[in-house]
């Protein structure tokens, strides 16, 4: 969105009442036909705006799309968004991310978008990407830790995300199945994809991915999805204001990492551990060729999963879930 369209729409924003075409020429500089030519291009996007040649210009009806100027009013972050870019329709927001060249990169970056046409899961997976319906983004972070404590970010994501959801829907009890899926009443409500650049032990980015299911209906997941998928409207029964949520979780992401640059993961174990889906559960950690069995116990203070297998504890690090 250009310049001159931001400025109505924060004028108009910031107004209850109509605004007259000629105070907004004077407070942008700009000509009269130059206002009714952006107020129509607001209208394009599918901001609702009633303008009346006596009256002038009043919105009547925002956008639910993460556009950088929808998020912004609601984002309080110190690190992360401060460089935020939107695509309408992406092929996923990851791999943009990870074919970012590194001199365009910057700690913090958010790419989102209301559409991938190839969304990633992990284990090669697809991510079921709709248009207009969830959220879809990914955070670029340049952290100076060792290697080894990047896969802990999978989990503080997690963490991060379960708090921004007391926020917006307190009423869900939001679940993490380890190390990186939310679920609700047994169905995933959104997925975590951390991916790493590195070289010898430099990292060179980190990319963490967020799927969200907002507003998608049990209908517009394709059939194979349907049973184990939901949204936060499916289980709340009210339509989420994707802007202000994707804030949040930007708010909640960023307040997260901070903490655990400062202090590891030590902080987060408690909310983690409660959060912990599927304790005292016989399972299996997939894991290239291998299987691991075990019943869980819970985590390890480094993140691994802690699996009780005959009389002796095991922790494992990396993995799929299988019951
Ligand atoms: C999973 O549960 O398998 C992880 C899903 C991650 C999906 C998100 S959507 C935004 C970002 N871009 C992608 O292509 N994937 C992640």
């Amino acid at each position: 969105m250009n310049k001159a369209k931001e400025e109505i729409l924060t004028v108009l924003r910031n107004s209850n009442d109509f605004v007259s075409g000629q105070q907004l020429c004077e407070k942008l500089k700009i000509s009269r036909a130059a206002v009714s030519k952006h107020v129509k291009g607001l209208r394009k996007l599918g901001y609702q705006i009633e303008s009346t040649p006596r009256r002038g210009h009043r919105l009547i009806k925002t956008i639910d799309i993460p556009l950088e100027i929808e998020v912004r009013q609601y984002l309080k972050t110190k690190l992360i968004g401060k460089h935020y870019s939107f695509q309408q329709e992406i092929s996923s927001t990851n791999s943009f991310l990870a074919d970012l060249p590194l001199s365009e990169c910057h700690d913090g970056m958010v790419m989102a978008a209301d559409k991938q046409t190839t969304g990633r899961g992990r284990m090669q997976r697809t991510w079921h990407s709709p248009k207009g319906t969830n959220l879809y983004f990914s955070v670029l972070l340049q952290p100076r830790r060792n290697l080894s404590d990047i896969p802990q970010l999978a989990l503080v994501t997690a963490a991060a995300i379960v708090d921004a959801l007391k926020t917006i829907t307190p009423d869900i009890d939001a679940g993490i199945k380890w190390p990186n899926d939310i679920l609700v009443n047994g169905k995933k409500l959104a997925g975590i994809l951390c991916e790493m650049q590195a070289e010898a032990d430099v990292i060179h980015k980190v990319i963490l991915g967020i799927g969200l299911n907002v507003n998608i209906t049990e209908k517009q997941f394709p059939k194979e999805l349907q049973k184990q998928s939901t949204s936060l409207r499916m289980e709340t029964g009210t339509s989420i204001n994707r802007p202000q949520l994707m804030a949040e979780l930007l708010n909640s992401m960023d307040k997260h990492y901070r903490k655990w640059l400062k202090d590891g993961l030590t902080h987060f174990l408690p909310t983690l551990k409660d959060r912990l889906l599927l304790v005292d559960k016989k399972i299996k950690v997939k894991n290239l060729d291998n299987f691991t069995e075990g019943v869980v116990q819970g985590l390890s203070n480094d993140g691994g999963l802690v699996l009780k297998t005959g009389n002796k504890n095991q922790t494992v690090y990396s993995g799929e879930i299988k019951i």
